[in-house]
C-alpha cells in the first residue's frame, strides 16, 4: 500500500520543499495550506486548501483525513510570528500566535492519530525554533514555541510505546530572500552585525535543504530510535 505523508503547512517555503521531498521520497503526499503548493509541477502532491484560522477548517480536515486509511508521516510546519513584531503584545496578539503555533497542531494530530497507529512505522516531525534555545523573536511567538516544545516531548514519550516516532527540528532563522533577515544580511549594516553577536555567531541563515535533510533523516529507517530528538540546526 502507497506510504501517506501529510505536511500540515506544504504549500510554501520549506513546507512546499518538504512536500516535494516526502514526493520524490515514494510518499502519497497532501500538502494543507491556503495558496495552492509552490513546486515542480510534475510533483503530484495533492492540495488541502484550508485556512485554519477559518472557523469551517476543522469539518473540511475532518472530511478530508475520512478518505485516508492511514498516515506515515505528518510534519507539523504550520507557525510563525504571522507579522505579529510587538515585542511584549496583548492578549490577542498570544492567542492567535498560540492557536497557529501550537493549538492548531495539538487539534490536527488528535484528529489524525488513530491513522496513524494504523501505520507500520509512523513518524510525526514538529517544526519547532532556535528561539526555545536562545528567545530570540517576540514574546507571544517565543511562549507558543514553548508551548509546542513541552506537547511535543510529552507526545514523544506517551507515543514510543506504540512505536511511533515522534521528533522536531529546531531551526535558527531561514534564508529566505524575501524575509527581513536576509535582506539585513546583503546589506550588512549595524543591525545585522547586532543579531549577529546577539543570537548567530556562525553569520549563517539556514538554509531550506539544511531542514530538508534533517526531515529526511528523521523519517529514515535509521532514525527509528529518535523518540523526542531534536535537530538543532543553527549557527
Ligand atoms: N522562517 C524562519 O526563519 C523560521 C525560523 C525558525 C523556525 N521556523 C518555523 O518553521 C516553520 C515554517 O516557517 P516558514 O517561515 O517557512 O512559514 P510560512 O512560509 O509562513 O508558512 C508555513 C506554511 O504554513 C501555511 N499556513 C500559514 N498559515 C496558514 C493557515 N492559516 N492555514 C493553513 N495553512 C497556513 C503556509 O501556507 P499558505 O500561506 O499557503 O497557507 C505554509 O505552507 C514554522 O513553524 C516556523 O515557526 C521558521
Amino acid at each position: 500500500m502507497d506510504k501517506v505523508a501529510i505536511v500540515f503547512g506544504g504549500t510554501k517555503g520549506v513546507g512546499a520543499a518538504f512536500s516535494e521531498k516526502l514526493y520524490t521520497l515514494g510518499y502519497k503526499v497532501h500538502a494543507i495550506g491556503r495558496s495552492t503548493p509552490s513546486m515542480p509541477k510534475n510533483s503530484e502532491v495533492s492540495h488541502v486548501a484550508i485556512d485554519i484560522e477559518d472557523d469551517n477548517s476543522w469539518s473540511k480536515i475532518d472530511f478530508f483525513l475520512k478518505t485516508l486509511n492511514k498516515i506515515d508521516v505528518i510534519i507539523f510546519n504550520i507557525g510563525g510570528s504571522f507579522g505579529q513584531y510587538a515585542d511584549i503584545g496583548g492578549d490577542a496578539v498570544y492567542s492567535r500566535l498560540l492557536y497557529l503555533n501550537y493549538t492548531s497542531a495539538v487539534r490536527f494530530f488528535n484528529a489524525t492519530y488513530h491513522l496513524l497507529q494504523r501505520s507500520e512505522s509512523a513518524r510525526v516531525i514538529f517544526m519547532l525554533s532556535a528561539s526555545i534555545y536562545d528567545f530570540s523573536g517576540n514574546m507571544p511567538y517565543v511562549a507558543a514555541k514553548f508551548a509546542l516544545f513541552g506537547y511535543f516531548k510529552a507526545l514523544s514519550k506517551k507515543l514510543c510505546r506504540e512505536n511511533i516516532v515522534v521528533s522536531a527540528i529546531a531551526p535558527g532563522p531561514i534564508d529566505y530572500p524575501d524575509r527581513y533577515l536576509s535582506r539585513l544580511r546583503d546589506e550588512g549594516g549595524a543591525e545585522w552585525e547586532q543579531f549577529t553577536r546577539d543570537h548567530l555567531p556562525s553569520r549563517k541563515l539556514v538554509t531550506v535543504e539544511d531542514i530538508v535533510s534533517a526531515a529526511e533523516y528523521l523519517i529514515s529507517k535509521e532514525a527509528g530510535h529518535c523518540f523526542g530528538s531534536i535537530i538543532e540546526i543553527r549557527g
